[in-house]
């Protein structure tokens, strides 16, 4: 590890899922554990990386004693928390599952139980891989995550582009050691060339360990 060229770089990690609120009771959330980015935090702090976490609600939290945690709840808070630590890093990984709506007007009292149908309007929630992407200088990188139901290489390739990563990592529901709250995934990796990859069913350590070594690459021909 001590070799390793993200020793003393900073990355800047999304991971676990977004909270929207309907009322002081309830909200709109998805299955993310924060597992994979969490992985991803420990990977890189033991390359000796600067590791800046921002955590959506989860009961997990890393061990390693160098990585900084922000706890964030909604996907403002969340975008908030990015924009500050993005221009210092050197590196930016996507991982979070973040809502792209929440409720237009949560509810300041608890919705109470009528007759009939309860209409709920979203609006859109900003989306933060790809703002980020849009101030992105040449010696940053940026590693994106997707989540799709279908085999999803479109979708994945679609949003390399629009969110300026330089390669995505796609996980897929069909896949059944894959996705939400699994101690394992299955991915398939896209770069910007269009080249694509599919891995085996690993450990969430073990991909990240592989992600990382993807992005040390980026280092190694850029500064040698
Ligand atoms: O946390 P685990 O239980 O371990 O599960 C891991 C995981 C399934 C959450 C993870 O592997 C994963 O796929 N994360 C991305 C999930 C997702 O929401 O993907 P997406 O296809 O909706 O988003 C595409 C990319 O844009 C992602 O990098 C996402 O972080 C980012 N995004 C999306 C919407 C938004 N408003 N802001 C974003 O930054």
């Amino acid at each position: 590890p001590s070799s390793s060229s993200l020793k003393g770089k900073k990355i800047m990690i999304t991971a676990g899922p977004t909270r929207e609120s309907l009322d002081p009771v309830r909200y709109i959330s998805n299955h993310s554990s924060g597992k994979m980015g969490i992985s991803l935090a420990e990977k890189a702090a033991e390359r000796g990386a600067i590791v800046t976490l921002i955590l959506g609600p989860t009961s997990l939290a890393p061990t390693h004693p160098s990585i900084q945690t922000i706890p964030v709840s909604t996907a403002i808070e969340m975008f908030t928390e990015a924009k500050k630590s993005h221009p210092q890093s050197d590196i930016a990984i996507f991982t979070a599952a973040v809502s792209d709506y929440r409720p237009e007007n949560p509810s300041p009292e608890k919705i109470k139980k009528k007759d009939g149908k309860l209409n709920l309007t979203l609006v859109k929630n900003p989306d933060i891989a790809r703002n980020l992407g849009q101030e992105k200088k040449t010696v940053q990188v940026h590693v994106g995550f997707a989540l799709e139901t279908d085999e999803g290489f479109g979708s994945a390739e679609e949003k390399l582009k629009t969110k300026n990563f330089d390669f995505i990592v796609l996980n897929s529901l069909l896949d059944p050691e894959a996705g939400f709250q699994k101690d394992t995934n299955q991915v398939t990796f896209i770069d910007k060339k269009g080249k694509s990859q599919k891995s085996p069913v690993l450990r969430k350590e073990e991909l990240a360990s592989i992600i990382l070594d993807k992005i040390e690459s980026f280092f190694q021909t850029t500064e040698s």
